[in-house]
């Protein structure tokens, strides 16, 4: 599973293996529950293990919180938000999470190795982009933190109270610090309940909360699976609901909430058009496909997973795309050259192999690079179907794997009216030279966020969410401070 088996195209170099150590950081035999500003085990006991999807060996037992351990969770957040948390000043709750910020950076590579180990993405992402994304969040919300008066939402804005979030596996620091750090910002106080096949980060942050002196009970984090989810959501102490991941889940949670007060966010799937003209620089274009689509497996809810591109040009891209993917190095995601790490878990790789299954079985031309994969572990070859229609499902369904459905178009209006045949609503990326042509499409693309000649950037100034199933509510940005404020 090192570079060195991974197969290099014909007439291509090698590289050596460079693998990080994972030495830099300690994992545990066992966690537990952080509650309170305490490691806990779960009231009744319970543990489940968290694995390596590049190995399937098991890195550390997790402890499994039930119902009791959430009241327990909730009763600390609500005494941490009526006496300590809630009342502090703004300019003292910046402080702390400038600590958590700066923390962060110091303990950067530990953080990067473990994200890499428990989530199967390659160091180079989890090291460039997962993490110094996370710390930077942090950072951009405690420069908010003393300034709400001038946030746009009134003089003396309120927060709600106690938040209950719930995060996926995908990024799982990055996801932490995107629900954390607006919602102690404003004044609220934290139950976070991570996915339960990537624990270990956020556990290393309660760890980091520790460090930086943060009061007991302003963050707990409660490991579990989707029913330690659903009773943190069922909770009626819990004020605010933040979820991420799936939109089966996603209305289920909108079905629990609805009629209780409770405010609700939901940042949802994507089956999102990146849209490539005739006049794109063509290699830009490229990158941006490659980018769109194989950065983190595809395990992105806003990457680019269905490529329109214009008729005229269409073989061309696509030939170029081939001629890439061949270049791509899969395998140990600790390895610094690897592009295309392990899918996260078993579940997740046999729903990418079913539908990838249907596209052929549909009629679309199915296409990978060649690409051996290691014996052991979860792993999918990088995907391309050509010949895909708007009915079938591989362009329909969110796959969330390194799968991408290619469709051609002839007109401006066409792409628009193909990007737009979704139910989802999250993001869409536009390819060409023209700025008033990228105006007119962001006009009429239903989507959160449109990117022009470029693809899964983000930066914590900048709002992010979606349109109908993907979701409602923004975070990010100012935008990102409502959703946690009486306003
Ligand atoms: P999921 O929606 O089941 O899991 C996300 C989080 O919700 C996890 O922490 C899970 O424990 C929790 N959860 C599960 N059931 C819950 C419930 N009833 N109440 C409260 N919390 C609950 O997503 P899953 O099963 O991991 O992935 C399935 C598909 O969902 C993926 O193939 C992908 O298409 C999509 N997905 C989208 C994400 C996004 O970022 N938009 C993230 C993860 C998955
Ligand atoms: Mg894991």
């Amino acid at each position: 599973m090192t570079a060195s088996q991974t197969q290099p195209a014909v007439g291509m170099w090698e590289y050596a293996p460079a693998p990080e150590s994972p030495d830099i950081v300690t994992i545990a035999p066992e966690y537990g529950l952080f509650v309170a500003g305490e490691f806990r085990p779960a009231g009744a006991g319970g543990t489940f293990a968290t694995v390596n999807p590049a190995s399937e060996q098991e890195l550390a037992l997790v402890a499994d919180a039930g119902p009791d351990d959430v009241d327990a969770a909730v009763a600390a957040a609500r005494h941490a938000f009526e006496h300590v948390w809630g009342p502090m000043p703004g300019s003292e709750r910046a402080k702390y999470i400038f600590r958590i910020a700066r923390i962060l950076q110091e303990r950067s590579r530990e953080f990067a190795v473990l994200e890499s180990l428990d989530n199967g993405k390659p160091i180079r992402e989890s090291r460039d982009v997962d993490i110094p994304l996370a710390a930077a969040h942090f950072f951009y919300y405690a420069g908010w933190a003393d300034k709400l008066e001038y946030a746009g939402f009134g003089q003396d804005p309120r927060p709600l109270g106690v938040a209950g979030q719930v995060i996926p596996w995908n990024f799982p620091l990055l996801m932490a610090a995107w629900k954390l750090a607006p919602a102690l910002a404003a004044g609220n106080t934290c139950v976070l309940k991570p996915a339960e096949t990537t624990p270990l980060t956020a556990l290393l942050l309660a760890e980091v909360c520790q460090q930086a002196g943060l009061p007991a009970g302003a963050v707990n984090v409660l490991t579990g699976d989707g029913e330690t989810g659903a009773a943190l959501v069922r909770h009626p102490g819990v004020d605010k609901i933040a979820f991420t991941g799936s939109t089966e889940v996603g209305k289920q949670i909108a079905g629990t909430a609805a009629g209780t007060g409770k405010r609700l966010t939901l940042e949802l799937g994507g089956k999102a058009a990146n849209i490539v003209f005739d006049d794109a620089p063509i290699e830009q274009a490229v990158e941006g496909i490659v980018n769109g689509i194989f950065f983190n497996q595809g395990h992105v809810c806003c990457a680019g997973s269905r490529l329109l591109v214009q008729e005229s040009v269409a073989d061309v891209v696509v030939d170029r795309l081939q001629r890439r993917l061949t270049t791509l190095r899969l395998g140990d995601p600790l390895d610094k050259n690897t592009d295309i790490g392990a899918i996260n878990s078993r579940q997740q790789l046999d729903k990418i192999t079913q539908l990838s299954a249907a596209g052929e079985a549909e009629g679309a031309q199915r296409w990978s690079p060649p690409c051996p994969l290691p014996d052991r572990g979860f792993w999918f070859a990088p995907t391309l179907f050509t010949g895909v229609s708007q009915s079938h499902r591989i362009a329909r369904e969110e796959i969330f794997g390194p799968v991408l459905s290619v469709l051609t178009f002839r007109t401006p209006e066409e792409a628009v009216t193909k990007a737009n045949n979704t139910p989802y609503g999250l993001s869409a990326g536009v390819w060409t030279d023209k700025g008033s042509r990228i105006l007119w499409m962001t006009q009429r693309l239903r989507a959160g966020v449109v990117w022009a000649n470029t693809y899964n950037r983000f930066d914590p100034a900048s709002p992010f969410g979606g349109y109908q199933e993907s979701g409602f509510g923004r975070e990010g940005g100012r935008h990102g401070l409502a959703a946690y404020l009486n306003v």
